[in-house]
């Protein structure tokens, strides 16, 4: 796979990739920071902030466009900079994969990516966040290694959150 930074010239593959989560009945789009409701211009720019000088609250996170063959497959958010209360609350990692390109191994291939990118940066360990009801991604943070520490519903009403801690 090929991992790159959003460009000004991605919008249409952006837009075509959001369309298909929304023909599917999906309308929060994972990992994408805001990209539906943000002007593309300024959503751009924000990605290549962070990740060159870094985020106040945030610190400097990687947010990646997934290729395979050149086809847009999901968008991955490493946040290898988050404060540890920011850390508990939303996870080190984000990653979504687009409806048609599901149960192919992607998620888990991005997964241990951003595994590599974070040990690369120097962490020893990251958390994950996870509904306990999402359970493609609960397999896949098992297979890269999660281990369940934290499970609550504090966050989201009635849905349950778990934290799995990866050792890098
Ligand atoms: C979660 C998500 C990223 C998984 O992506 P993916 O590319 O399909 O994941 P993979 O193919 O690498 O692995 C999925 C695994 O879950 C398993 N799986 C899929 N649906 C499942 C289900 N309903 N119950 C149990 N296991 C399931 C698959 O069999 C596969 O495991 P296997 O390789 O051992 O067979 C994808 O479903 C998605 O984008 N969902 C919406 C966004 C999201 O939930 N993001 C994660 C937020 S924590």
């Amino acid at each position: 796979m090929l991992y790159r930074l959003p460009e000004m010239n991605d919008k249409s593959i952006l837009q075509e990739y959001i369309q298909e989560h929304y023909d599917n009945n999906e309308f929060g789009i994972s990992a994408s920071l805001g990209l539906p409701v943000s002007e593309y211009a300024d959503w751009v720019e924000k990605i290549q902030r962070n990740a060159s000088v870094g985020d106040e609250e945030w610190g400097k996170s990687l947010l990646y466009l997934c290729f395979d063959d050149d086809k847009l497959i999901g968008l991955l958010s490493i946040r290898y900079e988050l404060p540890e209360n920011l850390t508990e609350e939303i996870g080190d990692i984000g990653y979504g994969v687009r409806p048609s390109e599901r149960n192919k191994g992607y998620a888990t291939a991005m997964l241990r990516y951003a595994l590599s990118v974070c040990k690369e940066k120097g962490k020893d360990k990251v958390l994950l966040g996870c509904y306990k009801d999402n359970s493609a991604s609960v397999t896949v943070i098992k297979k890269c290694g999660g281990v369940l520490v934290e499970e609550n519903s504090n966050y989201n009403e009635g849905r349950i959150s778990q934290y799995y801690a990866i050792k890098l």
